[in-house]
């Protein structure tokens, strides 16, 4: 075969499809090299992006007389196909056409001849697919926020159903002060609502359509670029041609976001493991979302939460990823962006699983009030208590705290509850010590007490919930 024979004639002679870029070539691409940089293994699930971009790039062509009405409408009807083609299955994606974009057009084109040709007058694959991630992220979205909002919905109801159930709160992981469950469940809510915020943030930023900014320099033949943005949903049009083809920011900051998120669902992940362990009881997690051991007969694994904290390194991974994939590129678009792709996949798909999985499964909590209750007793979750009864009495703090801290020594000697020592036993350590000291050391009046906003009073918490739902609902 001579080394100048045509590309288009040679492919064929492989019988591999002819490349949309071959003219300048003179030999057929690698076999290996043609898989190796190919992306439309990964990059078919923008198909109905791609195509969502094609129809609106095609309408605006139409509309500055680049098209004819007759090849606007062909193309139209070609990719109507094509997308009922692909939505059924039947399509057959080619390595040898390299990505997703170019599978699209050479099929077009196969169909409907030189109309198809006609398709990528003024653009680009560098604006075309920094259109297509853009549209698709913002599809994944909506469905994220929808399972964000599912579960933090959920929160609100567990919360509210629970408003005066009393656990121990931790620092260290050391009892510290008595809480109320539903105190708990709404912080929770607290670190979602600004997950939802972050989200919300980075769609805005995402809002820009880079349609028009072709290779990189922008083109010369007359488009309108409002249009295609309006068409495809976007409120403006990337503001620099080189910047719009370049940048993927907004995948790493969806990937942050993500990363935000996942952290949180491993800490409340993370919670759950504690809680529903032997040594815990606070919580029962329903049958359905555990596993057994194959070895262990009276096993109930919380799977589901501990899949949710280790699938939280993947999402790590992928921020890690893209930031180093951008890190030093120089402006504009380099083929290190086709590796943009499959953290993001893999980041979207990771947090709606989780999402998901956590929507069902923290609705379904059922707390053991029972043991939270018997719980918050020990660890002498009340010693606050004591020492703030005596400052109210007159004592300054720091000798408040040193008696207390006595009468906890002699309750560990003998193994007792505050609560349990006699007035005569506490009076022996102050004589500020009355018998109304005793609704200060009981959980019910500790709770009661932080009665102010943030604070842990069921009516605190029930005030919480109701604004809560407010600002849940208005968070559009
Ligand atoms: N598959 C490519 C990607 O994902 C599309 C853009 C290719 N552009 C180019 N000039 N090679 O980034």
């Amino acid at each position: 075969m001579s080394s100048k024979q045509p590309p288009s004639q040679s492919n064929h002679e492989s019988g591999q499809p002819e490349k949309l870029w071959g003219g300048r070539f003179s030999e057929d691409t690698d076999t290996f090299v043609e898989a190796f940089t190919a992306s439309v293994t990964f990059d078919q699930r923008m198909a109905k992006q791609d195509i969502r971009g094609s129809l609106a790039h095609a309408a605006m062509l139409e509309k500055t007389g680049v098209l004819t009405a007759d090849e606007a409408l062909a193309i139209r009807q070609g990719l109507e196909n094509i997308r009922q083609e692909i939505a059924e299955g039947r399509f057959e994606w080619s390595v040898a056409l390299e990505d997703v974009h170019m599978n699209i057009e050479a099929r077009l084109t196969d169909d409907i001849g030189l109309a198809g040709k006609k398709l990528h007058t003024g653009r680009s694959r560098n604006d075309q697919v920094a259109t297509d991630i853009r549209l698709y992220l913002r599809d994944c979205c909506t469905d994220i926020e929808r399972e964000l909002k599912r579960l933090l919905e959920g929160y609100l109801e567990l919360a509210s159903r629970h408003t005066d159930v009393i656990m121990p709160g931790f620092t260290h992981l050391q009892t510290a002060q008595p809480v109320t469950f539903g105190h708990h469940i709404m912080a929770w809510f607290e670190m979602g609502m600004r997950d939802l915020d972050r989200l919300q943030d980075t769609l805005k930023r995402l809002d820009a359509c880079p349609l028009g900014s072709a290779a990189l320099a922008g083109t010369g033949f007359p488009i309108d670029r409002e249009m295609t943005a309006e068409l495809l949903g976007f409120s403006s049009v990337c503001a620099n041609s080189l910047d719009a083809v370049a940048d993927r920011d907004f995948a790493i900051e969806f990937c942050s976001f993500a990363s935000m998120t996942m952290m949180h669902l491993s800490r409340i992940a993370e919670e759950l493991i504690l809680w529903t362990s032997a040594q815990f009881r606070f919580v029962e997690l329903p049958d359905r979302y555990c596993t057994g051991s194959s070895i262990m007969p009276q096993k109930k694994n919380p799977d589901v939460a501990e899949l949710v904290r280790g699938k939280t390194g993947r999402c790590y991974g992928n921020l890690m990823n893209l930031l180093t994939l951008m890190k030093g590129q120089p402006l504009t678009y380099n083929k290190d962006n086709q590796e943009d792709k499959e953290p993001l996949f893999d980041t979207i798909d990771t947090l709606l699983q989780s999402l998901r999985a956590f929507a069902d499964m923290t609705s379904a909590l059922v707390p053991n009030t029972d043991s939270m209750y018997a719980s918050a007793r020990e660890g002498f979750s009340t010693a606050t208590d004591l020492a703030d009864y005596l400052v109210e009495k007159g004592m300054p703090f720091r000798d408040a705290h040193a008696v207390v801290g006595k009468a906890v020594a002699i309750c560990t000697e003998q193994e007792r509850y505050l609560d349990d020592l006699s007035l005569e036993e506490l009076r022996a350590m102050s004589d500020l010590i009355d018998n109304d000291v005793y609704h200060v050391l009981t959980l019910e009046g500790s709770v009661a007490r932080r009665n102010h906003i943030g604070g842990t009073a069921p009516e605190c918490v029930r005030a919480a919930i109701d604004k809560a739902r407010v600002r849940l609902a208005s968070a559009t």
